[in-house]
């Protein structure tokens, strides 16, 4: 039985075309299929976080999903973050506080501090924390990470500058 399938996915606002196994996870079509390789393979087993993806604008883990189910989905990759002339807000304050470190976690840790900040722009630091409970940074580096994501809100409500 071939159970290839080929389908369509919306990524950073553009359409894919993809041919894969029906059961290949969002995870290996980013990065083995669109050589989207922001999105990091850390335990494969959902529980680090490294794979995290935003779809429809809520952090999953691209590890646990398959690719096919997220046909007509709003997909978001780290490397659909920034515009060509700048870093989103997020990415900007990892860069500034030094919240980004070994880069591993990072586009996972930055993809929840966004979703997390979208959804209450007014989020708390224990919200944050709460937040990013599920993305593990090996080295412990939490409080740079912390700070950036504090710095994020104040930049996105305007104060700080
Ligand atoms: S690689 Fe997906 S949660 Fe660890
Ligand atoms: S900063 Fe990436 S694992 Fe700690």
């Amino acid at each position: 039985m071939n159970n290839t399938l080929t389908y369509d996915l919306k990524i950073n606002g553009e359409i894919e075309t993809v041919t894969a196994p029906a059961q290949e996870t969002l995870l290996t079509v980013l990065r083995e299929r669109l050589h989207l390789t922001g999105a990091k393979r850390g335990c494969d087993q959902g529980v680090c976080g490294t794979c995290t993806v935003l779809i429809n604008g809520e952090p999953m883990r691209g590890c646990l999903t398959i690719a096919a189910l997220c046909e007509g989905a709003e997909i978001t990759t780290i490397e659909g973050l920034a515009t060509p002339e700048a870093l989103d807000v997020v990415q900007q304050s990892f860069v500034d506080t030094g919240g980004i470190q070994c880069g591993f976690c990072s586009s996972g840790m930055i993809l929840t501090v966004s979703s997390i900040l979208k959804n209450n722009p007014k989020a708390s630091e224990t919200e944050i924390r709460e937040g990013i409970s599920g993305n593990i940074c090996r080295c412990t580096g939490y409080e740079k990470i912390i700070d950036a994501a504090v710095l994020a809100a104040q930049q996105i409500n305007g104060a700080g500058r």
